[in-house]
């Protein structure tokens, strides 16, 4: 049994990161074949394509998913920490699920994602919910078969989270949620370590997979039909800094690109390590879509020199002036916090000023959350709640507002959608996304789902645009 460590989190050394290759164990292959998993997936895009692969590793096991979890023999939650409230929805799901348990002694309970490389978590699950079957870290998800299968002879309480700076695991089965769009894990962990954030605790060292198997999993995606693929990691920008070689993010960008894939993301970009080379990089290659999420967290210099942010106003806003010069039709969108410890009116004013000037797309606004064991958890932090909602709603009109007239602007005009089918409100219509990354609802005929294809858009909300197929 290993338990998660906090201190052992917060280090990092220069010890060189191993590669593992990922073999099933041929001997667990259809032992589960009779049985059911609900899965359920909280938290960012680097959960959603985890737990792709739990997907995978579990049906190779011989599980058939089950919709409901009251269907299932087994029961996995990959859980997200950023904020208390993920928390709470993950503690609230384990109330529901022991209402199941208590009703199907068998049922097989596993908490998996970055609550599982929580101290905390893993405590007050051995001291409460000591019915769950089993804990296991982010970095070591491809020992769940095995997990599986001392659980299915023996159900007790199993830990195995590593707090180690973790490895990369290569060759992990990966069910896609997707036919059309892959995402692709360009890096893992973070080494910000942002004031605020808890990701570098959870999810370990910067480790840069190597650019061949990058680069082989987006051939691969290509040749099976595949039109678009997203690079994932927590600062893309930074990738390659960790392996001591002269390749960096502008080379392995432009490298994706001229594999051809139809349509090439990244997410998430820092905007500390967004480099010139970059820019020229997406500005040259039509396949690299004009899209950048670039979190700015506040507006005031103060404010994000706290959260250790390391750059300022005036340099982001250089940045953003620089990323529209040579990308002309880009759609920029960024992540905000309100109410960070010491935040005043006079630097939430600021934040206003920056969302103004900027015009953005489209940006996700939180209320900040102490985090344990990051160093925000002990700052000063006097603003009352209902203030910092304020904030929020205030900060949210702007941004709304902005991301209404953007989207006005789209209408009448002829765009590129990849469509991905049909559209879940409205399952007449169609559904995909601009090159923009503008969510349309397309009325077209259905033979049009997995291509590329013109779209006339016709109206406007403040999250999606209308359009028909020209
Ligand atoms: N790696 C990305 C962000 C990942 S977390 C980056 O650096 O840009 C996604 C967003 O959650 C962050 O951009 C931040 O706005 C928000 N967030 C992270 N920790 C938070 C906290 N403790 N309280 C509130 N919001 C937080
Ligand atoms: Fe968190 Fe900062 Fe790393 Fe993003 S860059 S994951 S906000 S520590
Ligand atoms: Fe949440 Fe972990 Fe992602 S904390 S946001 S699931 S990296």
């Amino acid at each position: 049994m290993h338990t998660p460590d906090l201190n052992l989190a917060r280090k990092r050394t220069n010890n060189s990161v191993e590669t593992i290759n990922f073999c099933f164990n041929s001997d667990l292959r259809g032992i589960a074949k009779d049985k059911k998993y609900c899965l359920k997936t909280y938290g960012c895009q680097m959960n959603e394509h985890d737990s792709e692969n739990i997907k995978a590793l579990l049906e190779e096991m011989g599980f058939k998913e089950s919709s409901t979890m009251t269907g299932a023999d087994l029961i996995i939650l990959n859980t997200c920490s950023i904020r208390e409230n993920a928390h709470n929805k993950a503690f609230g799901m384990l109330g529901r699920i022991k209402k199941i348990k208590e009703s199907n002694k068998d049922l097989i309970v596993g908490i998996m994602g970055c609550m599982a490389q929580e101290e905390v978590v893993v405590n007050e699950i051995m001291n409460k919910y000591k019915w769950v079957s089993f804990v296991l870290g982010t970095h070591n998800i491809n020992e769940l078969p095995n997990t599986i299968f001392n659980l299915l002879k023996n159900n007790k309480l199993t830990i195995e989270v590593y707090s180690k700076e973790g490895e990369i695991v290569e060759g992990l089965p990966s069910v896609r949620n997707n036919k059309y769009k892959a995402f692709v894990n360009i890096m893992y962990g973070c080494d910000k370590f942002c004031t605020y954030c808890i990701v570098p605790y959870t999810r370990g060292k910067q480790r840069s997979r190597k650019k061949e198997d990058i680069i082989n999993e987006v051939i691969d995606l290509k040749n099976k039909g595949y039109k678009e693929v997203t690079l994932l990691g927590q600062n893309v920008n930074a990738y390659g800094k960790d392996l001591n070689i002269n390749y960096t993010m502008s080379d392995l960008l432009q490298d994706v690109a001229n594999t051809g894939i139809d349509r090439v993301r990244f997410m998430t970009s820092h905007p500390w390590d967004f480099t010139d080379e970059m820019i020229d990089v997406i500005a040259n290659n039509p396949n690299v879509m004009p899209h950048i999420h670039l979190p700015v967290q506040s507006g005031s210099d103060k404010v994000l020199k706290m959260m250790g942010r390391r750059y300022t106003k005036d340099e982001y806003i250089a940045l953003v002036k620089k990323l529209r010069e040579k990308i002309p039709n880009l759609s920029l969108t960024t992540d905000i916090i309100v109410g960070f410890p010491t935040e005043t009116l006079e630097d939430f004013n600021m934040t206003l000023d920056l969302v103004k000037e900027i015009n953005y797309d489209l940006a996700y606004t939180f209320i900040f959350s102490k985090r344990v064991g990051t160093p925000a958890y002990n700052m000063k932090d006097e603003t009352s709640l209902e203030e910092k909602n304020r904030r929020l709603q205030e900060l949210n009109y702007y941004i709304n507002s902005a991301a209404n007239l953007k989207n006005k602007d789209y209408v009448g005009k002829k765009v590129k959608v990849l469509i991905e089918g049909f559209s879940e409100k409205d399952k007449s219509k169609l559904m995909g996304y601009t090159e923009t990354n503008k969510l349309v609802n397309v009325t077209g005929d259905k033979d049009n789902i997995g291509k590329i294809v013109d779209v006339k858009i016709t109206d406007y909300k403040t999250w999606s645009l209308d359009g028909k197929i020209v």
